[in-house]
This record gives structure tokens, C-alpha cells and sequence, in this order.
């Protein structure tokens, strides 16, 4: 697919578009009953999906044992162009051995639909260990994206995939904004820079401050919160969402910010993944990217600062997006404003900075976390949601 020259070069040039034509996907249906079957994940949907789209790109599918081996062990693809996470598809030894390389296979969602299409170049055997301790720092199986791998099949699957059908989001179409859509839509409003942010978690000042000081440096910023799988104790995206609503009403310049969703899935890899969310934010056409503290970090597996110094690892050019580091934020009650260390003259009691696990507890205590931390109508809209939502409320 091109691009305008006018907006950033996707990663590695050209931005991958593997949905089915209308031909290919009539082919693929007529096939339905014969293709072997894999059943992805949720996980595994996000990321055919993210390929399909090209927010993956430049994969065109799930990643050979070459791709693999040198992305886990040198943060490289096999051409050796930046990429710190394997997007991989993982089945047992089982249902492996019943498939044939060089075969076309059906995939389908956990629902049984078939909805993708993978071209099987190789089936190949792969250490987990290695993974966990290359990719998140830690082989510890209670960190949850080393669970997640210590649990999934231990053969990958590897080849091109096509999305059978780029289908409306179930739960936020008006927010689903692919690649091809956010450069269009950035070269029509003349944003020459763009900031990407990266969140999981219900929107606090901490974040809007980053956020704006990021703003007043560039032409916009795009919001894009990941809604595909987090750890169950995650707040709901629906709750997310409607948050981030609330506040691009009442507090955000409407014609500098666009919000859209983000369907990957989450891996927790804190330091790994903040390049690969960059990576993923340049193919959406973005120029900048914010890194705060403990980007996509998760328990104290990470240093604070852990995600920004891995940049230093790559030559800017290679990564092509601009890495916008913050420090950790907090209300300065001294100077009755949000700042950083770098800004603030205060002294440690004169802070207020909440986790998110404290959030949750009070918020189970029926209790609405302070203006100082999170504007008034969010910390409503996050009690509310406490109140009635059982789902999210399961879940905290
Ligand atoms: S993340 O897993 O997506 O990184 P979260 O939604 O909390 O989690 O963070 C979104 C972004 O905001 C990340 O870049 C993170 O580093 C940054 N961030 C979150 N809280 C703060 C804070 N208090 N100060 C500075 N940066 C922060």
C-alpha cells in the first residue's frame, strides 16, 4: 500500500495490507471445509489482525525461526531492522505434527469463526526460557507475559497471513483507525508531527500532563490505548474509553487530538516493549512517541527508567520515530501543579502520585481517588463503573 511522502516512512518502507481481496477471500471460503484448522487465542487474533493492518509492518505474517531467533536474542529482524518482540503462533506438539508445510491452513477465532488464513512455511521447535529471560527479563512464571508463554504450545507455526475481512470493532467502530486511515487523516489536517500514546490504564493527570506537555512541542497528539488482551486485573477497555471521552470534552483541545484504538494485545515486556510500541505507533504515522516511567512495565520487574534507556541501544535513524521521555509525574502540592523533579522544587511529602493498584483499592473501599490525581469526572465515571459494571468489577 503507498503512503503519502508527505508522512513518515512506515517501518521498513511500506505499510503491509494483508487483507483478502474480495477474490481471495471467495477462494479461502470455498475451502473453509477442507483447510486444516488452527484455533487462534485472543492474543493470536490481535496479532493477525495487527499484521492485516500493517501495524505490524513490515511483517506480512508470523515470524520464521531465522526472524525469531535474532529478534529475541539481538532485537533484530533477520534483515536487521529494529524489532524487540516475536509475533509468533504457538500450537502443541499435536496439533503440529498433523499439519504439512507448504499447506494453507484456516484459522479461526476462540468462537470457532474462521476468519484468517495462514500460508504454513515452517513448523519449528523453540526455548522458552531463552524467551522469558531475553524478551522480559525474567523467567518468573508469576510475571504475566512469562505465563502466557510458559503456557502456550511449545512448536510455532510460521508464514504469510491474509485477514479474511477487516470487520467493525464489536465494542468501539467509531474509534477503529487503521494505519492507511491515521496517515490519511494526519496529511489531511497538515500535521507535519504527531505524538503517539500508549496506555492500559484508566486516564490520570500523571498521563494528561505528559500527554501535554508532549503537545506543546508538536502539531498533534494521537491517543491510543491498547484494547486488546491485559491481565485480568486491568481495567476494561468499555471504562477506559468512555474515561478518555469524558476528558477530550471537557479538558482536551478537540482539533489536536484524535482518539482510536490500539487492538493489540498486551505483553507486559516493559523495556522490549516500549520499542515495539513505537514501532507500532510509526506505522500508524506517527512521529513522536511518549515513554514515561515504567512504560508497559508490570510489579517491579523494570526500572523506573528501564523502557527509555533501551532506546539508546538503536541508532535514531533506524527506528525512525522520536522517543519522548517524561519523568515520573505527580501533583506538587507546593507548587499547587503537576510537574516532574525536573520541575518541581518539592520535596518528597509534598507529592502526591498514586499506582494503580492503590486506585483499585479505594475505589473497592467505595472510595473516589482525589482531584490531585484524577479529574473529577473520570473518578466519577470510575466509581460509577465500580458500582455497576460486573464485569470490571470482577475483575478489581
Ligand atoms: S502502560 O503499560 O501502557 O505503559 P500506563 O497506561 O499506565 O501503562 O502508561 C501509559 C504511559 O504513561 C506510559 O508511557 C507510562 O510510562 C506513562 N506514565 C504513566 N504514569 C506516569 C507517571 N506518573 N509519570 C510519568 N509517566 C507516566
Amino acid at each position: 500500500m503507498s503512503y503519502h511522502p508527505d508522512t513518515i516512512a512506515p517501518h521498513g518502507g511500506q505499510l503491509v495490507n494483508r487483507i483478502a481481496t474480495a477474490e481471495q477471500r471467495d477462494e479461502f471460503l470455498s475451502k473453509a471445509d477442507v483447510l486444516p484448522q488452527v484455533q487462534l487465542d485472543e492474543r493470536a487474533v490481535s496479532d493477525l489482525e495487527m499484521i492485516a493492518i500493517g501495524g505490524f509492518s513490515p511483517l506480512t505474517g508470523f515470524m520464521n525461526q531465522e526472524d525469531y531467533d535474532r529478534v529475541v536474542t539481538q532485537m533484530r529482524l533477520a534483515n536487521g531492522l529494529p524489532w524487540s518482540i516475536p509475533i509468533t503462533l504457538s500450537v502443541t506438539e499435536e496439533i503440529a505434527s498433523s499439519l504439512t508445510e507448504g499447506n494453507l491452513i484456516r484459522l479461526d477465532n476462540p468462537a470457532g469463526e474462521f476468519i484468517g488464513v495462514l500460508q504454513l512455511t515452517q513448523k519449528y521447535r523453540y526455548d522458552k526460557k531463552r524467551e522469558a529471560i531475553n524478551v522480559y527479563r525474567t523467567d518468573d512464571i508469576n510475571h504475566p507475559g512469562v505465563q502466557v508463554l510458559y503456557n502456550q504450545g511449545s512448536v510455532h507455526l510460521a508464514g504469510d497471513i491474509w485477514l479474511l475481512q477487516r470487520k467493525p470493532h464489536p465494542q468501539f467502530p467509531t474509534y477503529q483507525i487503521d494505519p492507511a486511515e491515521s496517515r490519511e487523516m494526519f496529511k489531511v489536517n497538515g500535521w507535519k508531527t504527531i505524538v503517539g500514546f500508549q496506555t492500559r490504564n484508566p486516564i490520570h493527570r500523571a498521563h494528561e500532563y505528559i500527554q501535554k506537555c508532549a503537545l506543546e512541542t508538536v502539531d498533534a497528539l494521537f491517543l491510543h490505548p491498547l484494547v486488546g488482551a491485559t491481565k485480568d486485573d486491568d481495567i476494561a477497555a468499555d471504562v477506559r474509553m468512555r474515561c478518555y471521552e469524558i476528558l477530550l470534552e471537557h479538558y482536551y483541545p478537540r482539533d489536536r487530538v484524535t482518539l482510536a484504538i490500539n487492538p493489540a494485545a498486551m505483553r507486559y515486556a516493559g523495556p522490549r516493549e516500549a520499542i515495539f510500541h513505537a514501532l507500532v505507533r510509526k506505522n500508524y504515522g506517527c512521529t513522536h512517541f511518549i515513554v514515561g516511567r515504567d512504560h508497559a512495565g508490570v510489579g517491579n520487574y523494570y526500572g523506573t527508567y528501564d523502557a527509555q534507556h533501551i532506546f539508546d541501544e538503536f541508532d535514531p535513524s533506524e527506528l525512525g520515530i522520536v522517543p519522548m521521555m517524561f519523568e515520573h509525574a505527580f501533583y506538587c502540592t507546593r507548587t499547587k501543579q503537576m510537574a516532574t523533579t525536573k520541575t518541581s522544587p518539592s520535596k518528597p511529602e509534598e507529592r502526591i502520585h498514586l499506582s494503580g493498584t492503590k486506585v483499585r483499592e479505594m475505589l473497592r473501599r467505595g472510595e473516589s481517588p482525589p482531584p490531585e490525581f484524577s479529574r473529577p469526572e473520570v473518578a466519577a465515571e470510575l466509581t460509577r463503573a465500580m458500582r455497576v459494571e460486573d464485569s470490571w468489577y470482577m475483575h478489581i
